[in-house]
């Protein structure tokens, strides 16, 4: 579904990504970690052409981000982002929220979207939010609404950026219930996640980073149990025992 070859992206002078190649395929979970300033957001961004890359080739679904001829804003609509931060609309009302999109940039009619909306806001045990704002919500409570968000697109991926990094310890669950619960359903995801026991359970794949490179890329099983680099080594210690 998703398919990464040999990219490199530089800021300036600075390589942010070296030749990184891995692959997602269809209803995949790869958990993606690394220490911080490793390139994780940034290759995740470029998965969702949200930056863009100077080498190699990201290929979604069989259409390349490369390619001139290739409708951003229609593949992007198609590819679920979540963000640490939430990045719901604060002057809309959480239905609302699910339905702008559905109507301006797939065209559903207002009932459709509706519909929609209020059985993803029940998926995620929300159904009786719907009128409420943003602001009025708990982050792990705004965090699911930014999930059936996505979801209300039919997206054929999901790509999470550390979704639980800016929530309180005791609503990190709680968004760790809706990923799982969307995971066993098939949903391919790309996470980049620090929450350990996350990607061990759920978890097909595990990509670790380190200086903008990919070390790593093993099962889920193996990376924990044995892996293979220093680095990893270190980096699964601190994060462990932390
Ligand atoms: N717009 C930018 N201009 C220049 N450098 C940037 C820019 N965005 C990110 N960087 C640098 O690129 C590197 C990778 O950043 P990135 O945000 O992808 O790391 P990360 O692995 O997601 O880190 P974190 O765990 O802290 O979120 C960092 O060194 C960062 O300072
Ligand atoms: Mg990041």
């Amino acid at each position: 579904m998703i398919g990464i070859q040999h990219v490199s992206k530089w800021y300036k002078d600075f390589q942010v990504l070296k030749d990184c190649s891995t692959s997602v395929a269809k209803g995949e979970v790869v958990v993606i970690c690394g220490p911080s300033g490793s390139g994780k957001s940034t290759l995740i961004k470029c998965v969702n052409a949200l930056e863009n890359f100077q080498k190699g080739e990201i290929v979604i679904d069989g259409t390349s981000l490369g390619d001139p001829a290739t409708d951003l804003p229609k593949l992007r609509s198609r590819v679920g982002m979540v963000f640490q931060s939430f990045e719901l609309f604060p002057h809309l009302s959480i239905i609302d929220n699910l339905t702008l999109a559905q109507e301006k940039v797939i065209g559903r009619g207002r009932d459709e979207a509706m519909a929609k909306g209020m059985a993803l806001l029940e998926r995620v045990g929300l159904r009786s939010q719907a009128a409420k704002y943003p602001g009025q919500l708990s982050g792990g409570q705004q965090q699911r609404v930014a999930i059936a968000r996505a979801l209300a697109m039919d997206p054929i991926a999901m790509l999470f950026d550390e979704p639980t990094s800016a929530l309180d310890p005791e609503m990190i669950n709680e968004v760790l219930d809706v990923m799982t619960e969307l995971a066993r359903e098939g949903m391919t995801m790309m996470c980049v996640t620090h929450e350990m026991g996350f990607a061990r359970r759920v978890a097909h794949r595990v990509v670790f980073m380190d200086y903008g490179q990919i070390v790593e890329d093993r099962a889920t099983g193996d990376f924990f149990e044995n892996p293979k680099t220093d680095r990893a080594r270190a980096f699964l210690s601190k994060i462990l025992n932390h």
